[in-house]
């Protein structure tokens, strides 16, 4: 949720920017901005709207200097307005910040300072501390007692020990051009390192193609920037000695190559994603999986009584499968909980409940405070993540990386996809640490390995699908039904269309339709059943003869060999046949190019829809 990026070295600031501003745009799209220190002026430019108007804008007023910082705005204090963009400055224009997070007492703070002569010109909580900045520049001396810290980071340091909320900062000071500060406390942040040039920005798409030389700071870190130097200080002003990593994603894997869409994109690289997650985790034996990174022994592992899964949106319907696939393979109990509840519900868990997370980003804020609180209770915590060095990954006890590449599209699809696939690897791990043999542990192994061949063959079904699409396109309002494994998937459906076309969808289990959303059943609302063989089989038809009797449209997503009355649905989308560790992805593919191409007839911009951002930093 709103994209930083900085610069610092000897180019010119400006395009480096506005790059890094485009690779980050999926972070926020309300507006943008950029701020360059040239001499001892800050001079900035900002519109509303997309990174291609302020490019637009930059194009006729350029704006030269080599260091600077920019911003891409997913809009919580104020207005979509020039003034509410970012960079904000302080009101003597003397200091510029950019910021992530939410200040919540930045009314107070403007109260005081208002008081002091300062003014306000945004509704923004950004400005407050910008100001706030300012002031402690003027009140504090100018030299260091101790040599630490320069009067700009001192400032900054001293202005953040007031400010209650969360923040991920880069600021520039008029006063000392060769220098970029930097600051984070639950909103992510990075270091970039180049060759006589630095970085900052909140996440690491931002840099590709500039530096795969990063930091991850820490919640508390403030960090210093020159063209050739770094310094990281805690939030105690002890010297930070940072561990510098490399970044294993590629800057092609960012660019949109022949398709038209990153969402478009993605959903076509799910065979690969999915090759990217088995690869290395299949035991010696071919009987199980095996992870890198749990941190914990097999022992332990059977020792699990409990597992309670967190999660946010999309993530959240993953946690839903591996409810379904733990308890069904293994017989461990498993709840799943909205991250955000989770936190504050406080739920008695017993000493041997796993909490496990699940979040493509690892910054999703309500994900890492749920796992910030069941580590504070001394639960162990395990975490799916797919983005290598993300908070969530550097804070869980153990993790397993789902390895699908970066994920640009704001509706998530091969992250989604790879998530399922792990968690069913998991629920076959701690199944045959306990009951599972080995010849149903090898022939689930084996249904794994088949699955990404059968992911091809079901997006060569894209072109039928673009026509079932486009004819969905046509209505306001949609129901997702299916059962058991296939209820979540109803959900992801359902999310996945309203997210992207804004059409009004809803997901149910088949069964619960009757009491209450078969009011909603007409002509004008379509019904699409998610239907495999198997002992539920009878019921769901009979559903569809309920919708049907209404004069309800019904699609049905359904495995090759289940067979349907005839003439019962409208239109009949046919998937491979499929056990349940692979079943839920295997209708989860139909759904995404469904609904992506109805947002397309809609007009929608598929990869950026509106009010939405791809990860969600702030409660
Ligand atoms: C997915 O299409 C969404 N836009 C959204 O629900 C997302 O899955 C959710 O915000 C969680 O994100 P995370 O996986 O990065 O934690």
């Amino acid at each position: 949720m709103c994209g930083i990026v900085g610069y610092i070295g000897s180019k010119d600031a400006g395009p480096l920017l506005l790059q890094g501003l485009k690779q980050l745009e999926y972070r926020g799209y309300d507006s943008a901005g950029i701020a360059i220190g040239s001499a001892d002026r800050i001079e900035q430019v900002r519109r509303v709207g997309r990174v291609a108007n302020l490019a637009g804008a930059l194009e006729e007023e350029p704006l030269r200097g080599s260091a600077g910082i920019s911003h891409t705005r997913w809009a919580t204090h104020g207005k979509v307005t020039e003034e509410n963009a970012h960079p904000q400055p302080s009101s003597d224009h003397r200091f510029s910040l950019v910021h992530n997070g939410v200040i919540e007492n930045f009314e107070s703070i403007r109260a005081f300072l208002r008081e002091r002569g300062y003014q306000f010109h945004s509704e923004t909580d950004t400005e407050a501390l910008a100001n706030l900045i300012a002031y402690h520049y003027d009140k504090e001396p100018a030299a260091s007692p101790d040599g630490r810290e320069s009067h700009f980071l001192r400032s900054v340091r001293k202005a953040l020990l007031h400010v209650e909320g969360t923040y991920g900062i880069a600021v520039l000071c008029a006063d000392a051009p060769d220098q970029l500060v930097g600051a984070r406390k639950g909103s992510p942040l990075i270091v970039g390192l180049g060759s006589g040039e630095n970085f900052i920005a909140s996440d690491v798409a931002a840099l590709l193609g500039a530096t795969l030389q990063v930091i991850y700071l820490n919640d508390g870190e403030l960090v210093e920037l020159t063209r050739d130097s770094y310094r990281i200080l805690s939030s105690e002003r002890e010297p930070v000695d940072a561990v510098v990593h490399e970044v294993d994603w590629k800057i092609e894997d960012s660019q949109l190559g022949d398709f038209e869409h990153y969402m478009l994109k993605e959903i076509f690289e799910q065979p690969q994603a999915l090759e990217n997650a088995l690869r290395g985790r299949i035991a010696e034996d071919g009987s199980t999986a095996k992870f890198g990174g749990l941190n914990i022994s097999p022992r332990d592992l059977r020792q699990v009584d409990r597992i309670v899964f967190c999660g946010c949106g999309t993530a959240w319907h993953a946690c839903l499968v591996a409810e379904h696939l733990i308890e069904r393979y293994a017989r461990i109990p498993v709840e799943v909980e909205y991250a955000s509840e989770f936190r504050y519900r406080n739920a008695p868990l017993d000493k041997d409940t796993l909490v496990f997370v699940i979040s493509q980003s690892g910054e999703t804020i309500d994900t890492l405070a749920a796992l910030r609180e069941a580590r504070r209770k001394g639960y162990r915590t395990l975490a799916i993540n797919n983005v290598v060095g993300s908070t969530i990954a550097r804070e869980t006890d153990g993790g397993i990386y789902q390895h699908a590449g970066p994920e640009i599209g704001v509706a998530s699809t091969k992250a989604f996809t790879s998530q399922l696939f792990l968690s069913s690897m998991v629920a076959l791990l701690f199944a045959r640490l306990r009951d599972m043999s080995f010849s149903d542990g090898f022939r689930y192994m084996e249904s794994l390995r088949r699955l990404p061949e059968q992911v091809e063959q079901a997006l060569r079904m894209n072109d039928s699908l673009q026509r079932v699409g486009q004819w969905l396109a046509g209505f306001e309002h949609c129901l997702f039904l299916g059962r058991q494994l296939l209820f979540p998937i109803a959900l992801e459906g359902a999310l996945k269309l309203k997210e992207i076309s804004y059409i009004h969808a809803e997901g149910y289990p088949a069964a619960e339709m009757k009491h209450g959303p078969i009011a909603l059943v007409s002509e004008s609302c379509p019904s699409l059943f998610l239907v495999s063989q198997g002992e539920v089989l009878p019921k769901v038809v009979a559903n569809m003869q309920e919708i049907k009797a209404r004069g309800g449209p019904i699609v049905a997503i359904a495995t090759e060999s289940c067979q349907l009355p005839e003439g019962l649905v409208d239109e009949r989308i046919t998937i491979p046949d499929a056990d349940d560790p692979t079943l839920a992805i295997l209708a989860t593919i139909p759904l995404q190019l469904l609904s992506y191409h109805a947002a397309l007839a809609r007009g929608c911009d598929v990869d950026k829809p509106r009010n939405l951002a791809k990860s969600v930093t702030v409660e």
